[in-house]
């Protein structure tokens, strides 16, 4: 997740100054979505070309080198129009440094330049025809190549307009992408465009705008169309004929003619409220471009529920509110996120048609891996828990022995590593000191290091040999939700990878393949049941202490909905429920209930259980007739229509079935909405609880 804003003022006299500090503020507000590094895009003082400042760091450290470079850019210097963009970066390819920022350029005279929200998924074949092409590439990232394949359209139609020409860029482009275009040969000028990530247009103007809507308009067919595909898995880049166009039919006046008006693009709508509250929210392969200072909006192609115009909305929110959208703590937001994330974290990765699995950070390494001598999964707190999550998939699908470790407890132990081992070292800030610590620690005896992390460039990243990135989007809420639901599906998706070639395991790749393409709709379908959680949080909230009871593929969500932390006081803590409510509470196996747990049970004790219809589901409901002939009166998270299970529920919130090693990620999302309303309701700072820190960089 990036955040991407642009400005653009038409007939609006501005110093340098007014519309560099304009940018500023835009990043600073969507600073959330990214912070690793920054840059600003505005034309030189005299307009012949482009100034690109970028700095590494969050956008402070991007705001005092510009204010170092006064004389240069000149910041008396009065444009009457002129456009600007800017970026603020979480990296997903290439490390965090100056040249991998954003804005990228298509050359060293900055004739076009890009910033972009997104992954493209078939960069690698753009790049190589464009390699061809005797492009020379600086960056790490995916997002070079829209700069370079702009020009490079730009040189073979220069009577293109530039709206066109993005056009023509983006039927190239897979994956997703919220886009930001500005160039020398279109002073003035702005295109942007979005398709599956978000993207709005802020209108200011003087006068009231003469519609409260924008029509839409849509392509002709044209000659001389340029296409790039892959086929037989090799990248082919060649131009062909014969695809459509946008023709422009109509234009949109946002102002009287002549009239000032400034525009504003930006991820969302905290970036733009104190400019203005009219906006535009783009939809996806909506091109939006401003020429003298009238924006019009195309659509490639009319299907047939399109409808024929974008609504002018007027925002009533408060910027606050707009950060977080209608949630009222960033950690319920990631929750709700989670749709959204676990397809991020398989974009471009999982193949649904031809049921590949590819994980480029680590490819190369496969045949090693296949040839170790046992996995070690290495975390702390819920990273630790996804590395539960999915040791029996990994045993099970590898056949390779696997080693699941608390980061802390694994140095204490001094435990013997090997040359032949792998190491995963799991986290989602990559900077947490223990594992850290563990990983220096096997690295040191010669093991392959594998790091596993949501944040691009950061310790865990740097000192791995290869690695996966979750690719979750930053996590602000320091209870972490939605990064364990990535880490989990990132380590299915490595164990997807390990058996590819063994036959006899094809139905089974093929039956999870199957079940994560259904998971996003599936944990739609959990986060509906949000009210029904509520009430259950209302009923439980003022209880001292709690159980989450659970055995096999669901055992990781019990320790995840109740993992235990101390704080500074040593008193121990919820997490999630005890880490954001202090409440205390236990995550159980449940075949160990009989061996002492069941002493707590009684009718007052608020306990949960996890029992879904899997291989231990017998025994789930061996342990839940233990309870309740306790006269225990258990709220039971179970499959949707089991009412087996639900006669022994006091209360029950149902989610969907999915394949067994899959139903984790479902389970869990119940115990993280529950958490958080108990955390509302008793009161706590559901974003920042007491005494923990979203990185843990001491030991
Ligand atoms: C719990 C939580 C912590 C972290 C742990 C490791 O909600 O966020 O338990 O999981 O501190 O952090 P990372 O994953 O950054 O190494």
């Amino acid at each position: 997740m990036c955040g991407i804003f642009a400005y653009l003022n038409y007939l609006t006299p501005k110093t340098r100054r007014e519309i560099i500090e304009t940018l500023i503020k835009g990043l600073q507000r969507l600073e959330y979505r990214g912070y690793d590094s920054a840059g600003i895009g505005v034309d030189t003082p005299d307009s012949t070309g482009m100034n690109l400042i970028k700095k590494r760091g969050k956008v402070k450290a991007l705001e005092d080198e510009i204010a170092s470079m006064e004389e240069l850019l000149d910041f008396d210097r009065v444009h009457e129009t002129h456009c600007g963009i800017s970026h603020t970066r979480w990296a997903t390819h290439g490390v965090p440094n100056e040249v991998n920022s954003h804005p990228h350029r298509s050359d060293e005279s900055n004739e076009f330049i890009v910033v972009h929200n997104g992954i493209i998924t078939n960069y690698k074949d753009i790049k190589k025809f464009l390699e061809n092409k005797g492009n020379k590439f600086e960056s790490e990232t995916d997002t070079e190549i829209i700069a370079k394949l702009i020009k490079h359209i730009y040189s073979q139609h220069p009577t293109y307009s530039f709206r066109e020409l993005v056009e023509q860029v983006i039927q190239q482009l897979e994956g997703a992408f919220s886009l930001c275009f500005k160039s020398v040969h279109f002073p003035g000028e702005c295109v942007a465009t979005r398709r599956g990530s978000p993207l709005l247009v802020g209108i200011k103007s003087k006068s009231r705008l003469a519609t409260d809507h924008i029509p839409v308009l849509y392509s002709k067919e044209r000659e001389n169309h340029f296409s790039i595909r892959t086929i037989n898995h090799r990248p082919v880049g060649f131009e062909m004929p014969c695809l459509p166009r946008v023709e422009s039919t109509a234009e949109f006046h946002t102002s009287n003619e002549n009239e000032e008006v400034e525009y504003f693009f930006a991820s969302d709508a905290s970036a733009i409220i104190e400019h203005t509250n009219r906006v535009i929210f783009l939809e996806d392969d909506d091109v939006a471009a401003v020429k003298d200072g009238v924006l019009s909006l195309h659509r490639l192609k009319r299907l047939l529920e399109d409808s024929h115009a974008r609504e002018i909305t007027t925002l009533k929110m408060e910027i606050q509110q707009i950060m977080k959208g209608n949630y009222s703590s960033f950690m319920q937001k990631e929750i709700f996120e989670q749709p959204e994330s676990v397809v991020n974290t398989m974009r471009g990765r999982v193949n649904f048609e031809n049921g590949t699995v590819i994980l480029g950070g680590i490819t190369d390494y496969i045949p090693e891996i296949r040839r170790c001598r046992r996995l070690l999964l290495i975390g702390c707190g819920t990273s630790y828990h996804s590395a539960i999550a999915t040791r029996q998939l990994l045993e099970e699908l590898t056949e390779l022995p696997v080693m699941v470790d608390l980061a802390s407890d694994f140095l204490d132990r001094n435990t013997p590593i090997f040359r032949d081992d792998v190491c995963f070292f799991i986290s989602q800030s990559g900077e947490t000191a223990d594992t850290l610590l563990a990983l220096r620690y096997c690295k040191a005896r010669g093991a392959l290091i594998l790091g596993v992390t949501n944040t691009v460039g950061s310790s865990i990243c740097r000192e791995s040999h290869c690695g996966v990135h979750i690719n979750a989007g930053p996590e602000i809420g320091v209870a972490s939700t939605k990064a364990y639901t990535s880490q989990f599906i990132s380590l299915v998706m490595f164990a997807l990878m390990m058996c590819e070639d063994r036959i006899s395991v094809q139905p089974r790749r093929a039956e999870i393949i199957q079940g994560l393409k259904h998971l996003a709709d599936q944990i739609k379908e959990v986060l509906a049941n949000d009210d029904k959680v509520l009430e259950l949080a209302k009923a439980i909230y003022q209880n001292k202490s709690m159980l989450v009871m659970g055995r096999g593929w669901n055992y990781a969500t019990c320790l995840e909905g109740a993992l235990k932390k101390t704080n500074l006081q040593g008193e121990i803590l919820f997490q999630k429920i005890k880490e954001l409510t202090y409440m205390h509470s236990e995550g159980l196996l449940a075949g160990e209930l009989k061996h002492g747990p069941l002493a707590l049970v009684d009718k007052t004790m608020p306990l949960i259980m996890i029992a879904t219809r899997d291989p231990v589901y017998v025994k789930c409901i061996n342990a839940l007739q233990q309870v309740t002939a306790r006269e225990g009166r258990p709220i039971i998270v179970c499959e949707k229509g089991d009412l087996e299970t639900q006669k022994y529920a006091s209360q029950f919130v149902e989610v969907p079935h999915t394949v067994d090693c899959l139903q984790g990620i479902l389970t869990v999302i119940p115990m993280q909405l529950l958490s958080y309303h108990i955390a509302v309701l008793r009161g706590c700072n559901v974003d920042c609880p007491r005494n923990l820190a979203k990185s843990v960089t001491v030991e």
